[in-house]
């Protein structure tokens, strides 16, 4: 069966998610930089993000840290007690954003030798399309790789059609067209909700959506992967830095960012780039055993509170030297910004400035044993950039954890 969309998708009208997070447009022109863009011509609409879906070593408690850590909502379910005989899979929510936590039950598994192979990762990040055949005829006519033919799955609360296609590494874009369905997140889940209770003051949420999920691909790999997105999703290049914008005296990265046409789907792409030592990039690459997802940028409009409220549930940020508060240069540079400068060092936030407007912005440390994972908070106000005057103070700082684990 083919279905057909003709409302085209673009960045004046907000999706199911964010109409049921209480987000209007103007937020997310500020909170992720969404843009107008006219989907008819597009070969391969893509509306927003589904989800995140991770593969981790034990699903039931990384939901539970989710919830208690990140402040985020339970909302639906599926394990052995409702019919998934080998799994015990999450779906957590906070604003527009919804990440799925998989764990695989029983010994033979094919979730625990994914795991065995990367640790806790991001397997799929998952894309809302209005036209799952109309993308799946396009990314094979260009040459993609087709994980999953278009199928769909029902159940009493209507019919979701999906597909999904290959990315870097082991991870997959899966394609989901939900707009026929009204069920909690896909076929087969039931409806959950959280039990945490909130301390008093506890704001609804740390974040509203996420901004960009960034890949770490191999050694001169990145322009095969930035052509793919250009060709099979028909996204285009956002920004560019390479060499010296990113690099330190010991080690260096390439990166440049391509995003869907109305700017809610970013993903910029790294590789490591040669320098006297290891880069944070290899470093990855060694620890996950391949390409893979490295960081996801949370938007929130209230970094300040977020980043308290995360310290204080035991989420490590990487170190900010008081240096880089300091520095006249990056005084001047930054102008003027929301809040004093002290109230920035004081938690270790970073500002960048472009032609646009600014962003704060913070780097956690890896969440999982392995260095790989970890996040970003992001708080825009008009910058559409990822933080290129900040890469060099960011990278000496995971360069300091990288010594402190033996890996530069
Ligand atoms: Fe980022």
């Amino acid at each position: 069966m083919t279905t057909t969309h003709d409302t085209p998708t673009t960045g004046g009208a907000l999706t199911e998610d964010e109409l049921k997070a209480d987000l209007t447009l103007d937020q997310l022109r500020q909170l992720v930089g969404l843009v107008e863009y006219d989907a008819s011509s597009d070969p391969f609409p893509v509306t927003a993000m589904d989800a995140i879906c991770f593969v981790v070593g034990n699903a039931t408690q990384t939901a539970t840290f989710y919830q208690l850590a990140f402040g985020m909502e339970l909302e639906a379910y599926r394990g052995p007690e409702n019919g998934l005989r080998d799994a015990k899979v999450f779906v957590l929510r906070s604003g527009s954003a919804r990440f799925v936590f998989a764990g695989g039950v029983t010994p033979d598994s094919p979730l625990l030798e994914h795991h065995r192979k990367h640790g806790d990762g991001v397997v799929d990040l998952a894309l809302e399309v209005p036209d799952v055949d109309r993308c799946i005829d396009h990314a094979r006519s260009v040459g993609a790789t087709i994980l999953d033919e278009p199928y769909e799955i029902s159940d009493e609360h209507g019919v979701v059609r999906m597909a999904a296609i290959a990315t870097y590494g082991e991870t997959r874009h899966t394609l989901v067209d939900r707009s026929r369905y009204d069920g909690p997140y896909l076929p087969g889940f039931e409806a959950r909700s959280t039990v945490v209770e909130r301390r008093e003051g506890h704001p609804k949420r740390l974040f509203q959506a996420v901004d960009h999920c960034v890949g770490n691909v191999e050694l001169g790999r990145m322009d095969e992967w930035v052509t793919f997105y250009n060709k099979v999703m028909g996204f285009t290049n956002m920004a560019e830095f390479i060499g010296d914008d990113i690099a330190t005296d010991y080690s260096a990265l390439m990166s440049k960012v391509v995003a869907s046409g109305n700017h809610r789907v970013k993903f910029p792409l790294n590789e490591p780039a040669i320098a006297k030592k290891k880069s944070q990039i290899d470093e990855y690459l060694e620890f996950y055993d391949g390409a893979g997802c490295q960081h996801i940028a949370l938007a929130t409009n209230d970094i300040l509170r977020s980043v308290d409220i995360l310290r204080a549930n035991g989420i490590a940020f990487l170190d900010t030297p008081d240096s880089y508060y300091d520095d006249p240069a990056l005084r001047e540079r930054i102008g003027e910004v929301r809040v004093p400068i002290e109230e920035l060092k004081q938690r270790g936030i970073l500002v960048d400035r472009d032609e646009d407007g600014y962003l704060l912005q913070i780097f956690t440390k890896p969440v999982g044993d392995r260095p790989t994972v970890f996040y970003e908070l992001i708080e825009r106000h008009g910058s559409l950039g990822f933080g290129k005057g900040n890469f060099k103070a960011l990278f000496q700082a995971i360069e300091r954890e990288q010594e402190l684990r033996g890996n530069l």
